[in-house]
């Protein structure tokens, strides 16, 4: 029921033992500005020292040295091992104390209510089938009034499966498709051997609303180049932008109540 997880572990500690790009510990450089290297657009309070942080599908030893290096109170959860071991090992050269749970995004069981004061994620809930339930288990375990700091890979970059002879980009999969994506080709934005889901903007964003946060904030970065080569990386991100970062903040049940994120005026609520 849950090969997905089982797919992805292993395909994560497979790009692990491969030293993909995505499993590089901090450096010296990056450590030296924390916060800085966490967070180009300021969306973090000015300090973390003693907050409760947890770094969600977040393995590698990057963001977890990071906030660690500012004093932060660090929790990893990750599904891949060889992920979770390089923020283990990174943690003990730098005297730095972080914990390691190996867990699923989908279901955080192990970690307490209201235990956090910040959840961050980079690109990972297209491991996931439902993203509802990563929200639901982030919404849980934030404490009211926390902040969430998400990425994730935007659909369009995901229904692309080829470039044609022009050098134009070519959708091939179904908005609505919510199986397994098929494997393709480039992996440049895909990455070998994981089992993704494409996650709608109704999903994305309007699933987020509906668990309880409020967005503040939203970027796209810019991943394009317009002088790169056609088919390289740069290249196809000058025409879909590949991620979404997204900013929010859990608010209580009861502010929710008394400020509804989102009205639907009388004539248009059949739609
Ligand atoms: C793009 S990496 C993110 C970490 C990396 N430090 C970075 O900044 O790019 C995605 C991570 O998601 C993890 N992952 C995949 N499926 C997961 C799941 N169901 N639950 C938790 N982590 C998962 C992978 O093991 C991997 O470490």
């Amino acid at each position: 029921m849950n090969s997905y997880r089982d797919a992805n572990q292993r395909a994560w500690d497979d790009l692990v033992r491969s030293q993909s790009q995505f499993a590089k510990v901090a450096t010296d450089e990056e450590c030296a500005q924390p916060l800085l290297t966490l967070d180009s657009k300021g969306w973090l309070p000015g300090s973390v020292k003693g907050l409760d942080v947890l770094c969600l599908a977040a393995g590698g030893g990057w963001q977890s040295i990071l906030y660690a290096c500012a004093g932060a109170r660090v929790t990893v959860v990750d599904l891949s091992a060889e992920m979770l071991a390089l923020d283990e090992s990174e943690a003990r050269r730098r005297n730095l104390s972080v914990t390691l749970l190996q867990a699923s995004m989908d279901d955080l069981s192990e970690l307490r209510d209201s235990s956090f004061d910040i959840v961050h994620q980079p690109v990972s809930t297209c491991y996931v089938p439902r993203i509802r339930d990563v929200y639901a288990e982030v919404s849980r375990v934030l404490r009211d009034q926390g902040i969430y700091i998400s990425q994730h890979k935007q659909p369009t970059s995901l229904q692309l499966v080829d470039r044609d002879n022009r050098n134009r980009y070519v959708i091939g999969i179904p908005y609505y498709h919510s199986d397994p994506l098929p494997a393709i080709v480039d992996t440049a934005y895909r990455e070998a051997g994981a089992v993704e889901y494409l996650h709608r903007w109704e999903q994305l964003v309007g699933e987020l609303c509906r668990a309880g946060f409020v967005i503040e904030d939203l970027t796209e970065p810019l991943r394009g180049d317009p002088k790169a080569k056609p088919g390289s990386f740069r290249h196809r991100g000058m025409y879909v932008a590949p991620y979404v970062r997204i900013k929010a903040r859990r608010i209580s049940e009861r502010a929710a109540g008394a400020h509804p994120l989102i009205w639907i005026p009388d004539s248009e609520a059949s739609d």
